[in-house]
């Protein structure tokens, strides 16, 4: 029998799956659970600068963006991105700024974040203490990181084929975000994702995550 090795599911995969995203009404039906969640734990405001990390096409940020200040929405495809900019277009949105962005390849934004949200993108970056130290670097003190993704699953969630985190071992994010400065850091389950598998249908739970920059300064080192 041969097996053939498991490949990450890079740019060019969402490139062929922007257009048809907003046509599939779980996605849909995500994104405003996974914002409604966002509303009830974080105070919004008109002044708020926000990073939407992994956007795709904005199917979290568009529920909220009457409610927030400047929106940076960064992807690293740009197909996903062309549709974010088609519906700022047709919509008239003027606070959402598209960003072709990968934060382990790039150079970080020069600004620094009020709010910095991801939806579902997490597991699709390979080094997650990175990131988290990207993120907290990129947040103004005092700041919030939202972080929805797939509680600890069995692979199962992408099939065998397909290389990324089996989602997140809830305590072990934690420390990981403590490590890299968060403190007042929070669970809570937001929804569950149902798939058909060969075993019958599986309920994939999806968590938020928040966690704080600290405000003092001494947690508060530039990246190495
Ligand atoms: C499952 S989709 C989620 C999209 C959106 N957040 C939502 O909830 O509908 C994952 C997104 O992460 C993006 N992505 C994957 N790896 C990335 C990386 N290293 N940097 C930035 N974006 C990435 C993909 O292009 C894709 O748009």
């Amino acid at each position: 029998m041969t097996h053939t090795q498991p490949t990450q599911l890079d740019a060019s995969h969402f490139d062929t799956q922007a257009r048809q995203w907003d046509d599939n009404p779980v996605f849909r039906e995500r994104g405003l659970q996974i914002a409604e969640a966002i509303r009830e734990a974080v105070p919004l405001h008109r002044r708020m600068s926000v990073l939407d990390y992994g956007c795709g096409t904005g199917l979290l940020s568009f529920p909220l963006k009457d409610e927030l200040g400047a929106i940076l929405m960064a992807d690293s495809s740009s197909g996903m991105l062309e549709v974010v900019a088609g519906k700022i277009a047709a919509q008239g949105v003027n606070n959402m700024t598209p960003m072709k962005l990968d934060l382990l390849v790039d150079p970080p934004p020069a600004q620094r974040f009020d709010l910095i949200v991801t939806a579902m993108t997490l597991h699709h970056v390979p080094d997650t203490d990175t990131i988290l130290r990207i993120f907290h670097d990129r947040l103004q003190p005092g700041g919030t990181l939202c972080i929805v993704d797939l509680d600890q699953e069995d692979g199962s969630f992408h099939g065998p084929e397909v290389d990324v985190h089996h989602g997140f071992d809830r305590a072990d994010l934690g420390r990981r975000a403590a490590r890299a400065g968060f403190s007042d850091t929070h669970f809570q389950t937001v929804l569950s994702i149902a798939k058909e598998r060969e075993s019958g249908t599986r309920d994939y739970p999806v968590f938020l995550m928040t966690a704080r920059r600290a405000d003092t300064g001494l947690l508060n080192e530039p990246l190495l």
